[in-house]
């Protein structure tokens, strides 16, 4: 199943090249994040809830532990929060952004175990054990991702805001091999929307990374 929960089957479309199998597709999590009784279902699976949190109606939450940048990080959070949230209120990684929060942008596009996902819509308490990547996590110190240098050379980005996300979601587009063409390009990056209209020079940035230009 796609990370990013298309609503259509055609080519993924942001944030999901290979799919990451423990992510619900946008239909199933629309239909299944609601609390039923004493439960709640994220992504599929049922979590039970702690009978004094539901009858007291607290919110419930869980503890989760993953692998953020490289740094193993333990946070207890809201059983409905998003890995979003999870990133920018709960750690401090603001860099990924919240446009739309619906996985209809992309600009919250993050890595989970290598494959490309909307983090808005990626339930937190799903990735026990996962490796995340986010904008925060590409550059090698002080030397950029090639990628990022890529944008800056092919001056692929007017205000920004969707930045961090086609970088990522352009690092998944080149390590999945999804980049014979600018057509073919287009096509895996058509996910990220840009508001700016960046379309040409992001597709070169991400053929420059790739070495075809
Ligand atoms: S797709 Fe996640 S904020 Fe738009
Ligand atoms: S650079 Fe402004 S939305 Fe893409």
């Amino acid at each position: 199943m796609s990370t990013e929960l298309p609503e259509s089957a055609a080519p993924p479309p942001t944030g999901s090249g290979e799919p990451f199998s423990s992510v619900p597709t946008r239909r199933t999590f629309i239909a299944t994040s609601a609390a039923v009784g004493g439960a709640v279902v994220a992504g599929g699976a049922f979590i039970a809830l702690p009978e004094e949190a539901t009858a007291a109606g607290a919110s419930p939450s869980s503890r989760v532990s993953l692998t953020v940048n490289g740094t193993r990080r333990t946070v207890t959070v809201d059983n409905r929060t998003s890995l979003l949230d999870l990133l920018r209120e709960h750690l401090g990684l603001t860099g990924s952004k919240k446009g739309c929060n619906a996985g209809a942008c992309g600009a919250c596009t993050v890595l989970v175990d290598g494959h490309r996902v909307n983090a808005c819509l990626t339930l937190a308490v799903r990735l026990e054990g996962t490796e995340v990547t986010t904008i925060e996590g590409l550059a090698d110190g002080g030397e950029l991702h090639p990628l990022q240098q890529a944008f800056i050379d092919q001056d692929a980005f007017q205000c920004g805001y969707c930045t961090p996300g086609q970088i990522v979601s352009g690092v998944g587009c080149v390590q999945e091999g999804h980049t014979g063409s600018p057509e073919e390009i287009r096509e895996w990056m058509s996910g990220n929307i840009c508001r700016c209209g960046c379309y040409v020079k992001i597709v070169r940035a991400v053929e420059q990374t790739a070495g075809r230009k």
